[in-house]
């Protein structure tokens, strides 16, 4: 072997590497992905969604979980001693915006809201950070007109009927959602005094189980019930609060709305439950295209589209498997 050849190929590799390593630092995209619920299926699967995204294109996605303000701003002192040049986020509180705007400001760094769009100090949205959620009042239009359809399905007197609501109104895609549901109950013969508020203090499970029980007890002359709310979890505390007060699944329609691990597990129960189906949205989507929004304004400096809203599609336990497939969850 030639004795020469291997210093200078050492020689060549250092040389490479003295010249190779800054630009790949230089080049390397890292961005955060923040959530409110951390273990929500949904909120998992969006940062899955973005992960593989960024293993595709060659950035890096950092998980992290924001379930308080505190957290957050932590959260993105962190991503800002990696070397992360921005961040998508949902929002634990809406309110906390123009803090979060702030602090990415002070970093230099980029951020994008998905699912829970900022407010400003007077509670108007935060137009110039670019947004990508559902069209609330259009899917909550699709809960109360698949309730509808299902109450007439069992041959239920609409005027006899009640209704749940688990409210959430500090949350403007919240009160969209649940504001489209109520109005296409009311175009369908739905009685407004029939309709009972329970105002979560979260968007769990548990938070919508602990506003739902008084309700049912308040108002047992009811035979049947409907339940609403922001999202599948919520409705799921409901019917939770149904079974414990004594109502069985055919004395209720819950209808959510996500289409998320949640619906799956229950849907996959083997005998019906009162909730009925959910209007399922691409988490996979709002995922993926919020990272890539991102991405596209990191690498190429062009801003995201202000507002980007998604639609949904009804999955029961007829059906959930196939819608499930159709929108890659
Ligand atoms: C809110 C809800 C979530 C989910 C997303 C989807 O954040 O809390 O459960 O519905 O919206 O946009």
């Amino acid at each position: 072997m030639n004795r020469k050849v291997i210093p200078s190929l050492l020689a060549l590799g250092v040389s490479l590497s003295l010249c190779l390593t800054p630009a790949l630092a230089q080049d390397e995209v890292k961005i955060g992905f923040i959530v409110k619920k951390p273990e929500q299926a949904w909120f998992i699967n969006e940062q899955d969604a973005a992960t593989k995204l960024g293993q595709e294109k060659g950035f890096k996605v950092v998980r992290l979980s924001g379930e308080d303000g505190q957290q957050v701003l932590s959260a993105i002192d962190n991503l800002n001693s990696q070397g992360a040049q921005g961040f998508v986020i949902c929002p634990p509180d809406v309110r906390l915006g123009p803090a979060i705007a702030n602090r990415a400001k002070q970093y230099g760094m980029k951020v994008v809201t998905v699912d829970d769009q900022f407010l400003d100090a007077d509670g108007k949205p935060m137009a110039d950070v670019p947004h990508l959620g559902m069209s609330g009042y259009k899917i909550g239009r699709q809960v109360g007109e698949a309730i509808a359809a299902e109450m007439q399905r069992r041959g239920w007197d609409p005027q006899q009927v009640a209704a749940l609501r688990i409210s959430n109104n500090e949350l403007p895609t919240a009160k969209a959602r649940t504001d489209g549901a109520t109005d296409a109950l009311l175009d369908a013969g739905f009685v407004e005094q029939n309709i009972f508020d329970a105002p979560q203090q979260n968007t769990d499970t548990s938070s919508a189980f602990a506003a739902a029980s008084p309700v049912f007890s308040k108002n047992g002359r009811f035979e049947h019930w409907v339940i609403y709310a922001l999202n599948e979890e919520s409705v799921l505390g409901g019917v939770r609060a149904s079974e414990q007060y004594g109502l069985s699944p055919d004395q209720v329609i819950g209808v959510g709305i996500n289409g998320s691990g949640a619906a799956f597990a229950e849907f996959s129960r083997q005998k019906p439950t009162g909730f009925y189906g959910t209007v399922a949205v691409s988490s996979t989507m709002h995922g993926r295209q919020s990272a890539d929004n991102l991405y596209t304004w990191i690498t190429q400096d062009k801003k995201p589209p202000a507002n980007t809203e998604t639609t949904g599609t009804l999955m029961t336990r007829d059906n959930w498997q196939q819608v499930r497939e159709d929108l890659g969850l």
